[in-house]
């Protein structure tokens, strides 16, 4: 190991002690599920973008639309590939875009962004054909994909350009799509290609330099006293206009049309006469710009007024990293069009307009309604019919004056660190009989967080890494009835179980995982899925806004692993917290230790200082988790240190045994160490490991090491300054298997009661050629003994760090 371990255990103990500021304001993973090689996958060699999905439970497929090609995958298992087509853009297209000034080879290609179903058989599908749009259909038959081959123009159906957002949707036969009309991207539009095609006036009251996410349907004419229509609503941000800002200010809106519109007879000919917008409301606990919409997803209820829209914020300032899930009901965007009051616009001053409310007489039929009882009443059966008053008054004040406001008051869920992109969410039947709305959400790098949130409290039962290389999730589908998550990203498609309560070994882990998805079987031991067990299901345990765990058989004692003391030294007694949500707690003697002059407490385990004889007794490690006003205490680890006795001289590395290197300033100084694994609830006992002599030999490296330590700080504030940060950079490692290197270049020297390695000078490595030594040592393995520094509290305050998720 190189210069570099050491000072990543500094910045390991920076990195917690910044971490624990940010966790008292922000939703932190209670635990973390790094990448599993055993996740299904998909993808081609030679294939990208796998960014639109189509779930077919009924065909068994799920459809993947990337660059260039379209797969049908098996829905249980998509690393089974049923068929393919290739939609390839001609030579001819791609000359012609490279011609107008885009990338070839990146941009003029064909982006798979469209694909919707039109019947049981036959879908649509558009792709960006090297900025020139094109549709066509495709059916899947008899395992068989098949393009028509007949493409049409898909101008205004699908964006020119594929990093532009956009949103589309199938109603019928009606496609409504949301997205720039021209190749510039200049000329947004919300289109319905129909029989009667509609579209949004170009007026920057209408869109101003929107982008589009998201569209669903809502069938509002069921049950409707009013005799109210269906609607199609669309989630997207655009500039502001309602705002007085030096510069340019986005704002989240919902907006929404009437599925009869037909336009007006002369104003607002072949427009839509039901176009209204609102701004969506969503509060950062800090003061900031308004967030803005990443993506929506709709739960649906049996009673359509119930059914919630889940949209997840980002900030509009890339120097913030703090991203919000908001939720709407439908009744209350209605209760906004319906019922709100409207905002004109005033000219101040010369060019100057100011958007306020308006206060005048409201024409009727009230403009922007869909045709209702009313409209009928009053003779007017379609919208050619309604009066130009109306429809005047529309077209000139799209925007509502209040804003739509989140269900709670507030956000569902904050988080700091890494964005979250895209979002689905499940309802989950508890054994309580209540219903929970589970949240899967992506990342910008490449993980899922799950989380509820239970009467207000935001809790994120895990994050889960699908991709093996921090990518950007592009797109989530959920299949609840199969129970599956499917995942789209540039480099492949991944599909994920909603639950794995396999995971959760002991009852207490199954149930303060606090997952709706899982519960304790207690006739048969083991976590399982609450998926077919009734509440009254006698051995089945499960506690979800408490996580009480007082139903659970008492865990067995741990047992305690002996250290020797060498009075004189530090040592270091690891100890993991059984979540990330934990604290440790140290006991010696009776007494709780708290971080002082001679210790120093971190959630990694304790740190003796200058030990003495009367330290010599049992250390009980607690992991101490608060859920509510309930605290879970759990023992992790028991260290019996005893006082040092001189041992016999094992010769070589006995097995189960860590070899560790320290370079520092061109020597190797080698260690042993027993194998601890502090990540572990109880470190594994080495049977054939004799605790005495090994410690002390460490503790000669350790002395090298509190040696050098201001240096070292210093060449990491060096470093630092260089802004060599790759140094910092957490990437997991197998400890075990890299300490069993072979040791056979160790020239050996004997000290008087421990043995030190000295190899000969060897070249200085570049820190980044060994950056795979950092918090995992420091937190996993093994007693690393070094001399902590008040300068330590000093040096977190340079927050060093990038990423939460990367911990
Ligand atoms: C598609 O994937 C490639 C390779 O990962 C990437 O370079 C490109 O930017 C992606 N294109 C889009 C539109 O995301
Ligand atoms: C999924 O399909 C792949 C490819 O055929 C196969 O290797 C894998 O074992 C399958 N996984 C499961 C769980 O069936
Ligand atoms: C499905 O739609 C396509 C295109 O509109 C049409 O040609 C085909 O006949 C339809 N198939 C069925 C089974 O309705
Ligand atoms: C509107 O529809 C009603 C019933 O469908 C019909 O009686 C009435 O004549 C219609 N009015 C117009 C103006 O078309
Ligand atoms: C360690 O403790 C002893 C007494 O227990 C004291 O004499 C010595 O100065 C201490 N060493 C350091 C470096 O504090
Ligand atoms: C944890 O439990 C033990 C034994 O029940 C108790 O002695 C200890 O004080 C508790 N720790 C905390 C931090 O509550
Ligand atoms: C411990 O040593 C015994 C005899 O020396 C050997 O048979 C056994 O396999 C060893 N166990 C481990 C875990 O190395």
């Amino acid at each position: 190991m190189s210069l570099l371990s050491a000072l990543s255990i500094v910045c390991g103990l920076m990195l917690q002690l910044f971490f624990s500021v940010l966790s008292a304001q922000y939703c932190v993973p209670r635990k973390t599920v790094s990448y599993q090689s055993n996740l299904k996958l998909f993808k081609e060699n030679g294939f990208f973008n796998y960014s639109t999905m189509l779930i077919r439970e009924d065909l068994g497929v799920l459809l993947l639309g990337a660059r260039e090609a379209i797969y049908a995958l098996d829905i249980n298992n998509i690393s089974v590939q049923k068929d393919r087509v290739r939609w390839q853009v001609t030579e001819e297209k791609q000359r012609e875009c490279k011609y107008k000034g885009k990338h070839a080879e990146v941009e003029c290609r064909n982006y798979i962004r469209t694909l919707h179903s039109v019947n049981d058989t036959t879908f649509y599908v558009c792709g960006t054909n090297a900025f020139s749009p094109a549709c066509d259909y495709m059916t899947f038959a008899n395992g068989r994909l098949t393009l028509r081959e007949r493409p049409e123009e898909g101008k205004g159906k699908c964006p020119f350009d594929p990093f532009q957002r956009y949103s589309s949707l199938m109603v019928g036969n009606d496609l409504y799509s949301a997205t720039s009309i021209n190749f510039l991207g200049s000329e947004p539009v919300i289109l319905r290609s129909s029989s009667l095609a509609l579209r949004t006036e170009f007026k920057s009251s209408w869109l101003s330099e929107p982008n589009f996410v998201y569209m669903d349907f809502m069938g509002e004419s069921v049950d409707s006293p009013d005799g109210d229509d269906d609607k199609v609503y669309l989630f997207f941000s655009e500039n502001a206009m309602e705002y007085d800002f030096y510069r340019k200010v986005a704002v989240s809106r919902v907006a929404r049309v009437c599925k009869g519109d037909m336009g007006g007879q002369r104003t607002l000919q072949r427009k839509w006469t039901s176009f209204l917008k609102a701004r969506l409301d969503c509060s950062f606990p800090e003061p900031s710009l308004p967030p803005i919409v990443q993506d929506v997803f709709l739960l649906r209820h049996k009673d359509w007024r119930k059914s919630v829209f889940y949209a997840v914020f980002t900030p509009q300032s890339s120097l913030s990293q703090i991203s919000a899930v908001c939720a709407y009901t439908v009744s209350a965007i209605r209760d906004i069009f319906n019922v709100g009051k409207f905002k004109t616009s005033v000219a101040v001053e010369t060019s100057h307009v100011k958007w306020v409310m308006y206060t005048g007489e409201v024409p009727v039929p009230r403009p922007g309604a869909c045709i209702n009882n009313v409209a009928r009443k009053m003779g007017m059966n379609r919208s050619l019919d309604l009066p130009d008053k109306t429809l005047q008054f529309i077209r000139d004040r799209p925007l509502m004056d209040e804003a739509v406001h989140p269900l709670t008051g507030g956000p569902l869920l904050l988080k700091k660190g890494s964005l979250l992109t895209r979002i689905v969410v499940d309802s989950v039947l508890a054994l309580d009989g209540e219903t929970y709305n589970v949240m899967f959400i992506g990342t910008e790098n490449g993980y899922i967080q799950k989380a509820v949130n239970f009467d207000g409290e935001m809790f994120i039962i895990e994050q889960i890494q699908v991709y093996e290389n921090p990518v950007a999730i592009r797109s989530l589908s959920l299949s609840s009835s199969k129970g599956q998550i499917y995942v789209g990203s540039q480099s492949g498609a991944v599909q994920l179980p909603v639950s794995d309560c396999s995971r959760h070994q002991s009852c207490e882990d199954c149930i303060l995982s606090r997952d709706p998805y899982c519960a304790w079987d207690s006739s048969a031991e083991r976590c399982c899925s609450v998926r077919g067990l009734s509440a009254d299901s006698q051995s089945v345990v499960q506690s979800l806004k408490d996580g009480d765990v007082s139903e659970c058989p008492s865990p067995d004692p741990v047992e305690a692993v002996h250290l020797d003391l060498v009075p004189g030294n530090n040592i270091q007694l690891p100890c993991q917290p059984h979540s990330n949500l934990a604290k440790v707690h140290w006991r010696f003697s009776g007494l709780q230790l708290q971080t002082n002059d001679k210790y120093y407490v971190y959630s990694g385990g304790l740190l003796i200082l200058n030990t003495s004889v009367s330290d010599a007794g049992s250390y009980v490690c607690d992991s101490v988790e608060q859920i509510n006003s309930r605290m879970y205490n759990k023992t992790m680890v028991v260290y019996h240190l005893q006082l040092f006795s001189e041992p016999p001289l094992p010769v070589s590395p006995s097995p189960g045994t860590t070899v560790t290197k320290y370079s520092i300033q061109g020597y190797t100084v080698a260690a042993t160490e027993p194998g601890l694994d502090g990540g572990n609830e109880v470190p594994p006992q080495s049977e054939n490991y004799s605790n005495t002599g090994k410690l002390s030999r460490l503790e000669v490296a350790v002395a090298l090491l509190s040696l050098l330590c201001l240096s070292l700080i210093g060449v990491m504030l060096w470093f630092c300054k260089r802004g060599q940060w790759k140094c910092f950079s957490f990437v997991h490692s197998s400890k075990r298997a890299e300490g069993k290197r072979p040791a056979n270049d160790y020239v050996e020297v004997q000290n008087r009661n421990s043995e030190i390695k000295l190899l000969q000078a060897e070249a200085g490595r570049p820190c980044t050629a060994n950056n795979n030594h950092t918090a995992e040592d420091f937190k996993g393995n093994g007693a690393y003994h070094f001399q902590p520094s008040a300068r330590l509290e000093k040096l977190a305050g340079l927050g060093l760090i990038h990423d939460e998720s990367e911990i």
